[in-house]
């Protein structure tokens, strides 16, 4: 897909587009609403919808990708990695704007949780993952030991497809199906539940098994939730809201900026194709995340930062990092990794006492650089 900037175009985005995830969205049109009047018995509109979500599920194979280049180029220390990355499959190598972002979304999000799990260490807790995908963090923290002083209970939640193929790729692994083993002789455990998480909006939603209130909860939507339409993806998060009767947060991932020129062209090459990305333009900027967050009932903080913001700032990235990350490969793009990164964002919000211990020291307010949201609406 070849989305135009009213700039040169990048080489990346005749291959990937800005990121890898739109160029599948491009492809997607947004679901219908589950109001009954769009149910209909009509094959092809069930099949149209099945191909839409096909493409949807379809976006985990991308995102195992860039991270397969990121860590076959040494961005990131990620040994499970390769064993959840479909065997005999060449490993790819993305443009080095999207091994960067790569790195640090994936930095930035294991900052957010390992200053939970250190938050009052001997307490046990939850981590929820939606739409988890062939993510690796599980293992990476378990290896890390990260689990050891207290018990996580670690659930991952994506379609059956998606799951079913991880649980295959963690069986025929001794390695991985070892650390989920040892995790269940220990406190901790680590479970894979097949649901789709429309069905949690549902007026009698499935019971997620194994999920515990009394926990101190971290919610990880690393891309995922910008996949529902807007209602549904704050239904999911009321369904954790109402459920969980502990302190709970949210971390997410997401594209931001849909209204400068940059924004502007990805979402008119998107509209083109009948595409309507309604997350991105409600959550459109970080203080409109910052919002959302409050509303969804995480109204003890709220956090936000681009990725630039995060590659920029010492606080995320150390100087020590960024000099080992800009010696991995040549970027002369500096102008398109500032464009590509300050369209995507983590976003992070709390209630309860441990997640602010955990957090209340990051500076996620509002920033200066944030003064154009304000003008572009
Ligand atoms: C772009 S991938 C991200 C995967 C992973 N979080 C990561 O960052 O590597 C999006 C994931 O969200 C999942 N997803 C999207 N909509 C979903 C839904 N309604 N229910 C469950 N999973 C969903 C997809 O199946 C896919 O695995």
């Amino acid at each position: 897909m070849a989305l135009k900037t009213g700039r040169n175009k990048h080489p990346a985005s005749q291959q990937h587009g800005f990121n890898t995830e739109l160029e599948y969205a491009s492809y997607r049109t947004q679901w219908p609403e589950k109001t009954g009047w769009c149910d209909s018995n009509d094959t092809s509109e069930s099949d149209a919808e099945a191909g839409r979500d096909r493409i949807v599920q379809q976006t985990d194979q991308d995102a195992s990708s860039s991270r397969m280049s990121a860590v076959s180029l040494g961005y990131l220390d990620d040994p499970f990695t390769r064993g959840l990355y479909p065997p005999g499959d060449d490993v790819p190598k993305r443009y080095p704007i999207i091994n960067r972002g790569t790195y640090i979304r994936t930095k930035a999000i294991d900052q957010l949780v390992t200053r939970f799990l250190e938050a009052s260490p001997k307490q046990n807790k939850q981590i929820i993952s939606l739409g988890a995908g062939s993510d690796t963090r599980f293992f990476r923290f378990w290896a890390d030991r990260a689990f050891e002083e207290s018990g996580v209970q670690y659930h991952e939640l994506d379609v059956e497809a998606n799951v079913n193929r991880k649980r295959g790729m963690i069986r025929g692994s001794s390695q991985l199906s070892g650390y989920v083993d040892q995790a269940e002789k220990g406190s901790s455990f680590y479970r894979l539940h097949a649901i789709d998480l429309r069905d949690l909006t549902a007026k009698s939603p499935p019971i997620i098994p194994g999920l515990d209130a009394e926990l101190p909860t971290l919610l990880i939507s690393e891309c995922c939730l910008c996949y529902l339409p807007p209602d549904a993806a704050a239904s999911v998060l009321q369904y954790f809201t109402m459920h969980v009767r502990a302190p709970l947060a949210l971390v997410l991932y997401e594209p931001i900026r849909p209204f400068d020129a940059f924004g502007k062209t990805m979402v008119s090459n998107l509209a083109s194709r009948g595409i309507h990305l309604q997350t991105l333009k409600r959550y459109s900027s970080l203080e409109a995340q910052r919002h959302r967050l409050r509303l969804a009932g995480f109204d003890t903080g709220q956090g936000a930062r681009d990725v630039y913001q995060l590659w920029e700032s010492n606080e995320w990235t150390s100087q020590a990092e960024r000099d080992r990350v800009e010696r991995l490969e040549w970027l002369d793009e500096i102008e398109e990794w500032k464009l590509l990164a300050s369209h995507y964002c983590v976003a992070w919000g709390w209630r309860g006492d441990i997640f602010d211990e955990a957090w209340k020291d990051l500076n996620g307010a509002r920033s200066n650089a944030e003064a154009k949201d304000h003008e572009l609406g």
